[in-house]
C-alpha cells in the first residue's frame, strides 16, 4: 500500500503542494518517496527513506524542480527493497513518461521479459517499471497520449492506482483497479490522490472514481472514461471531515481503520498466489525452499500467536512443528532439526528477540525464513527465505490486520511446502471467500451489546481449542493491550487445572467454538464448566454446534473452512477489545507502556 498524488494549477508551488500532500499520505507507506514535475521535459527526484530525505535532497539541488504539473509517491515496498532506484516515479529510457503506482502488477514478470527481449533496459526491481516502458512504446504508435495510456492498461493485470505524466503534455493520466483513487476539484486547480487528505487543504470537492475508470485532469478540468475511451459521468461530492480525521480515512482511530482494512489487506496478500481453477497455491518467493523435515517457529506477542497457529498447520500436515517464544529460543538449548526450517514471524521485521532467535538458529546451521510485512526489514534481509504478508503499513500499536494476514500467509506457506492436493481445493475456495466473510462480520457484528453489558467486570477470559486456541490468546492480548483490564486466554482444556478458580459471575468468558468436531464438543463442555460457576458466557461461533444454548451472548461468524474460521472469530474479538477500550476512553492507538516495534531485548 503506497500513497500517490498529482496536481495541476499551482505553478511555482507545484513541488511544495505535492510534498505536503505526501506528508498526509505517509501512513500508507514511508520507506521511500519521489516526485516528478512535467513541462517540456520531465524532472524527477526520489529518495530512499522518510519524506524528509526527499525534501532535503530537493532543497539541496542548485536548480529547483520546475513544471506546471506533477505527480508524487510515498512507498510501501512490495517488489524490490526500499532504495533510490526502486522509489517511484519510474520513467522510460527517454524520460518521456513518468509513472507512480499503488498496488501490484501481477503479470509484471512476463511483461518485463517481453520488454527486455525487445531491448528495453530496466533500472529497478519493481513491478511498476513495466508501465512507463509500455506507455512509451505506445506513444510512438498513437498520436494521442490518452490512447497510448489506455492501451498500456490493456496489458497489465492486478491491483493498481496509477498516475502518469508525459513530457510536453499538460495533462495527468490516471486510472484505478482495486486500489483507491479520488479527484479533487479546486478553483482552476485539479488534484488526484490515494486519499482525500492529500489535497483537503485546497478543496473539499471530490470525485470518487470506480474500478476501471480512466481519468485525465488538465488545466481546465477533468474527464473520466472507461478503458475503451467511452466517456462516463462521475459527479463530485463535498467532504466534511476534519484534518485530524483525514489520516484515519474518517475512522476515530488507526486501529479501527486497520480492522476495517482487513478485507483489502487479505486481497493484497492473496493476489497472484491462489489459482482457483486448479485449486492450488503458488507463492513465487518460496519456490527455492526445500520441504522441511521439521519446523520451529520463533516470534513475540501477537506474532507468537500466529506462530502457534502455524505450528498446528504443519503438525496437521504431518510435519513436526513447534512454536517458541523468541527470547526463550535465543537463550535456550533448542536443537535445530536436521533438514529443518526455522521460521521467524514478525510483522515489523525488527523485533530484537525474534532477530536474535533467527541469528541463533542460523548460527546452529538452520535454514531460516521470515514471515514479515516490511520489505527490506532486518528479518527480510538476514533470513535465507522471505514470505511477505503484504498487509500494508500498520500504524496502531495493537496489531490487528497483520495478525489476520499472518494466519492467511501461514496457510500459503504450509500448502507450498507440504502440498496436499486432496484438501487444497476447499482451502483455496475458503481463502478466496475470506475477505468477503470478514466484511460480513464487520457489517453484522453485535459486539456493542456485549461491551455495554460487561464493561466494569472484574476480569475477562478467552478460551478455545486447536486452531482457536491461539485466537483465544490473541483475544486476551488485544483486550489487555488497549483496555488495561485483566484478561487471560487459555486452552479451553486447561481451565480445570487451575484457572477455573478465577471464574465468578464477574468474569465473562469468551468461548470460540466453530465446527462440530471433537474439539468443538469438548470446548462446549468447558463452557458448561464456567456457566456452572455463574460466569457470563459469550460464544463466538459459526452456529454449527449448539453452544449458543449455553451462552448469554453470541457473536456470529459465517461458516467456513476450519483453517479460516480463526480469522473470522478473531475479528469479533478485535472489535470487543476496541469497543471496550473506547468505552473506557483509552489511548487506543498509542496504549500506555507499549511500542509498535520492540527493537530491544
Ligand atoms: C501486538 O499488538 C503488539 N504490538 C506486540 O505484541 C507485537 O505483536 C510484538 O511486539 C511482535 O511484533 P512483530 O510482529 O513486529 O515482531
Amino acid at each position: 500500500m503506497c500513497g500517490i498524488i498529482g496536481c495541476i494549477g499551482h505553478g511555482e508551488k507545484t513541488a511544495e503542494v505535492i510534498l505536503d500532500g505526501l506528508d498526509t499520505l505517509e501512513y500508507r507507506g514511508y520507506d521511500s518517496a519521489g516526485i516528478a514535475l512535467a513541462g517540456d521535459a520531465i524532472d524527477v527526484e526520489k529518495a530512499e527513506g522518510r519524506l524528509e530525505r526527499l525534501r532535503d535532497r530537493i532543497a539541496s539541488q542548485s536548480t529547483p524542480l520546475t513544471g506546471p504539473l506533477g505527480i508524487g509517491h510515498t512507498r510501501w515496498s512490495t517488489h524490490g527493497p526500499p532504495t533510490d532506484a526502486n522509489a517511484h516515479p519510474h520513467t522510460d529510457e527517454a524520460n518521456r513518461v513518468a509513472v507512480v503506482h499503488n498496488g501490484i502488477i501481477e503479470n509484471y514478470q512476463t511483461l518485463r521479459d517481453d520488454l527486455e527481449a525487445a531491448g528495453v533496459s530496466f533500472t529497478s526491481e519493481t513491478d511498476t517499471e513495466v508501465v512507463p516502458h509500455l506507455f512509451a512504446s505506445y506513444l510512438t504508435e498513437e498520436s494521442d497520449p490518452a490512447a497510448a495510456f489506455r492501451r498500456t492498461l490493456e496489458d497489465i493485470d492486478g491491483s493498481y492506482a496509477i498516475a502518469a505524466v508525459v513530457a510536453g503534455d499538460d495533462r495527468i493520466f490516471a486510472t484505478r483497479n482495486d486500489s483507491p483513487l479520488v479527484l479533487g476539484l479546486g478553483d482552476d486547480r485539479y488534484y488526484l490522490a490515494s486519499d482525500v487528505p492529500a489535497f483537503l487543504e485546497y478543496t473539499r470537492e471530490v470525485v470518487y472514481l470506480n474500478d476501471g475508470d480512466v481519468a485525465i485532469i488538465d488545466p481546465d478540468g477533468y474527464h473520466v472514461t472507461q478503458q475503451d475511451g467511452t466517456p462516463v459521468e462521475r459527479s463530485s461530492s463535498t467532504v466534511t471531515w476534519s484534518a485530524d480525521q483525514t489520516g484515519k480515512s474518517g475512522y476515530d482511530h488507526f486501529m479501527l481503520k486497520e480492522i476495517h482494512e482487513q478485507p483489502t489487506a487479505l486481497r493484497q496478500g492473496l493476489s497472484g498466489r491462489l489459482d482457483e481453477l486448479s485449486g492450488t497455491v503458488t507463492v513465487e518467493e518460496l519456490a527455492a525452499v526445500q520441504p522441511p523435515e521439521a519446523v520451529q517457529f520463533v516470534a513475540r506477542g501477537t506474532s507468537y500467536h500466529a506462530a502457534l497457529y502455524g505450528s498446528e498447520l504443519f503438525r496437521a500436515a504431518g510435519v513436526p512443528a513447534q512454536a517458541f517464544l523468541a527470547s526463550e529460543y535465543a537463550t535456550g538449548p533448542a536443537p535445530v532439526p536436521d533438514d529443518g526450517l526455522v521460521v521467524g514471524v514478525t510483522q515489523s521485521g525488527e523485533t530484537a528477540d525474534t532477530l536474535s532467535a533467527l541469528r541463533e538458529a542460523a548460527g546452529r546451521g538452520a535454514d531460516t525464513l521470515a514471515v514479515t510485512n516490511v520489505v527490506g526489514s532486518t528479518a527480510a534481509r538476514e533470513c535465507d527465505h522471505i514470505l511477505y504478508i503484504r498487509s500494508g503499513p500498520e500504524i496502531g500499536v495493537a496489531a490487528t490486520k497483520t495478525f489476520t494476514s499472518q494466519l492467511t500467509a501461514l496457510n500459503l506457506l504450509v500448502e507450498e511446502l507440504t502440498p496436499n492436493a486432496r484438501e487444497m481445493r476447499d482451502l483455496v475456495t475458503a481463502l478466496r471467500d475470506l475477505p468477503g466473510d470478514i466484511q460480513q462480520v464487520l457489517d453484522e457484528t453485535t459486539v456493542d451489546a456485549v461491551v455495554d453489558e460487561y464493561v466494569g467486570s472484574e476480569a475477562f477470559f478467552f478460551i478455545g481449542r486447536g486452531y482457536q486456541y491461539p485466537v483465544a490468546l490473541e483475544g486476551a492480548l488485544k483486550f489487555k493491550e488497549i483496555t488495561y483490564e485483566h484478561a487471560e486466554g487459555f486452552a479451553a482444556g486447561e481451565l480445570k487445572h487451575g484457572p477455573l478458580a478465577l471464574v465468578t459471575d464477574q468474569t465473562p468468558v469468551f468461548a470460540v467454538v466453530t465446527g462440530t468436531d471433537e474439539r468443538a464438543r469438548k470446548t462446549i463442555g468447558n463452557v458448561k464448566e464456567v456457566e456452572a460457576r455463574g460466569a457470563p458466557v459469550v460464544a463466538v461461533t459459526d452456529g454449527q454446534s449448539d453452544v449458543a444454548r449455553y451462552a448469554d451472548h453470541v457473536l456470529e461468524i459465517p461458516e467456513t473452512h476450519p483453517r479460516t474460521a480463526p480469522m473470522l472469530a478473531n475479528v469479533q474479538l478485535q472489535l470487543v477489545a476496541y469497543r471496550m477500550a473506547s468505552e473506557l476512553e483509552r489511548a487506543i492507538d498509542k496504549p500506555r507502556n507499549l511500542a509498535k516495534s520492540v527493537t530491544v531485548e
